[in-house]
């Protein structure tokens, strides 16, 4: 494996190829799931790439020896999606010290480590926060009283904390807006129900749920109807994701807003590792271009949604 800066990218693993390894989270959401099809796409359409792909189950230690094994394997350059944010130093100085490049995909990692790693290609998570907390406010009114259930994402991860932060910011000056339950569903469409279902035992006078993804919005969906209510109508829904079954759910009058967040991260993560080889340097941050969907704008978006 070398590193040398030259004109041309210079392929150095002995097939001629430029072998990547990816250290995935797992397959909890449509998103990820989008997010790997690109990654795969990218790479194992291209002759001048290898991938190895590792699914960690959602486990960190499991995304950990996925990255030694790349080190062993002298990969010319390691993606890594974080499952959560802290405990990333050792290994990822383990790759510095290998000289192996590492790009961090659509997670971040613990600020004060910005020197083991080349860039963080993904989304401002807590901008994505505040833009659910626009739309709620926007569409209810300043001064409405808004009982929210807050379905997290999962623990420690930064797509969870960020869209927390962003979105608790965001209403702290509107009296009204009272979070009045917040718990992890882990990013899933199941356990998004079973936390929504288990609340709406004890408490059916809320008007938002506000849920740190579209699998876990789709859940609750699910709860609500269940216990008898409107979801879209009654209980206003609002997703980050913009995975194609939210358009569809918004289409269908159940879901009332998705907040982008760009899963297809292939094709910059490969631009990002060639210009590295080619030692040009790159922003630290290499930041998604994302919008926000409701009625009758997601309506016409979904014929040409790609995930
Ligand atoms: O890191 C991005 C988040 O991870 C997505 O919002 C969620 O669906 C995924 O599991």
């Amino acid at each position: 494996s070398s590193s040398k800066a030259s004109e041309e990218p210079s392929p150095s693993a002995s097939n001629g190829k430029l072998v990547v390894g990816f250290a995935q989270i797992g397959q909890e959401s449509g998103w990820r799931d989008a997010e790997t099809a690109s990654v795969k796409e990218t790479f194992e359409g291209d002759p001048g790439f290898e991938l190895k792909f590792s699914d960690a189950q959602q486990k960190q230690e499991n995304q950990i020896k996925a990255i030694r094994t790349f080190i062993a394997q002298k990969v010319d350059a390691i993606a890594l999606a974080p499952v959560v944010e802290s405990g990333w130093e050792t290994v990822l100085k383990e790759a510095k010290d290998a000289g192996i490049p590492v790009f961090l995909l659509d997670r971040g990692i613990t600020k004060g480590n910005e020197d083991l790693y080349v860039s963080f290609i993904g989304s401002d998570f807590i901008l994505e926060g505040q833009n659910a907390a626009k739309w709620m406010i926007d569409e209810l009114g300043a001064d409405a009283q808004v009982n929210i259930v807050q379905l997290e994402g999962t623990v420690g991860a930064s797509a969870a904390n960020d869209r927390k932060k962003g979105f608790e910011d965001a209403i702290k000056d509107h009296a009204g807006y009272k979070i009045v339950y917040s718990q992890t569903g882990d990013f899933t469409r199941a356990k998004g129900k079973e936390v929504m279902e288990a609340y709406l035992k004890k408490d059916k006078n809320i008007q938002a749920v506000y849920a740190h993804n579209d699998d876990m919005a789709l859940g609750a969906i699910q709860a609500i109807e269940e216990a008898g209510l409107k979801p879209g109508t009654d209980i206003k829904i609002i997703g980050v994701d913009g995975i194609k079954p939210a358009f569809e759910a918004i289409a269908a009058g159940k879901m009332n807003v998705t907040v982008e967040c760009n899963p297809l991260l292939g094709p910059q993560l490969k631009q990002a590792i060639l210009d590295t080889k080619a030692g040009t340097k790159l922003e630290k941050w290499i930041k998604s271009d994302e919008d926000v969907y409701s009625g009758q704008k997601a309506i016409d978006a979904l014929p040409n949604r790609k995930y």
